[in-house]
């Protein structure tokens, strides 16, 4: 059942618990997070990128999801979400093709536009409905920092800021960085808890972790406690399908030529890396 975003973050909050955001390219991965939480009685939230979009086409691959969530799974609670929008013009081309929550990230623009942009596009999204989520510091990625070394005071939330920017902006969920990193490799060893708690304290709305995809649950429950009611998952679950296709074309003796094996191996892989993360994010059996 599709579901707003807003409600499923709202009862991860309430409940002490986290729910996974998972981003898909195509079918396959749909159908891998679809099933998952579905065997694992959770609610979940589907994300697509831009590159996505572009890649799949809007209205084809958000059709997909929605047509994949009614119908495996119409008693899971499905959100569905643009994930690191960077411009209005693509937030409007979202909002024509119906998504009903949208992420501006405006964390790479000093404080003030971010600010100004954020709040013009929540102005208009909660016109229509639409929930949004923003981002203040940043969460850097893969490839980012001099020779491999991150300034990470350059990139994380600062707590005062982020209550002035939730309530000047009137965001529905904010996304804080706090040492973690997209893609795997370049955390900071230990995450700033004491930064995460002190937004907690001065931010009611939830918070949202990006890149943490390679996080062990211990790191996960921590900061679950500390506030933490989503993580986006996108490395993971992509490591998972591109390391099953290696795997099929390493065997030589059996390689098969249908893809529908080749794809199906790889969505099984995928299955099981969404389960193992509601198994850490404790999202399972909450419907
Ligand atoms: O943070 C978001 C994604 O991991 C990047 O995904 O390659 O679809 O833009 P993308
Ligand atoms: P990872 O690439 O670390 O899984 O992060 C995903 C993410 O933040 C998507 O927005
Ligand atoms: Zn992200």
């Amino acid at each position: 059942m599709i579901t707003s975003v807003k409600e499923i973050l709202s009862n991860a909050k309430e409940g002490g618990y986290a729910v996974g955001a998972f981003n898909t390219t195509n079918m396959e991965t749909t159908r891998a997070i679809v099933e998952a939480a579905k065997d694992m009685k959770s609610p979940v939230i589907i994300q697509i990128t831009e590159k996505t979009l572009d890649y799949a086409g809007g209205r084809a691959i958000f059709n997909l999801v929605k047509n994949i969530a009614e119908f495996y799974a119409p008693e899971i609670p499905v959100g569905i979400h643009l994930d690191h929008g960077k411009s209005a013009e693509i937030i409007q081309r979202c909002i024509n093709i119906g998504f009903p929550s949208v992420m501006f990230d405006g964390s790479r623009k000093s404080y003030e536009d971010n600010l100004m942009l954020t709040k013009k596009i929540v102005d208009f999204c909660h016109e229509k409905d639409i929930c949004v989520q923003g981002e203040l510091g940043s969460v850097p990625y893969i490839g980012e920092g001099e020779m491999g070394e991150i300034d990470w005071e350059k990139y994380m939330t600062d707590p005062q800021q982020a209550a002035q920017f939730v309530k000047e902006t009137g965001i529905d969920a904010l996304a804080v960085a706090i040492g973690n990193a997209h893609g795997f490799f370049k955390e900071r060893a230990i995450p700033d808890y004491d930064r995460l708690e002190a937004i907690h304290k001065l931010v009611g709305i939830p918070l949202i972790l990006h890149g943490a995809s390679d996080w062990e649950n211990g790191k996960v429950k921590e900061v679950i406690s500390r506030g933490i009611c989503c993580f986006n998952v996108d490395t993971a679950t992509r490591l998972a399908f591109v390391n099953s296709l290696a795997g099929s074309f390493r065997d030589q003796h059996n390689l098969s030529f249908d893809i529908r094996k080749l794809l199906g191996d790889a969505q099984n892989e995928v299955k099981n890396a969404v389960m193992k993360k509601i198994g850490y994010f404790g999202s399972g059996g909450r419907i």
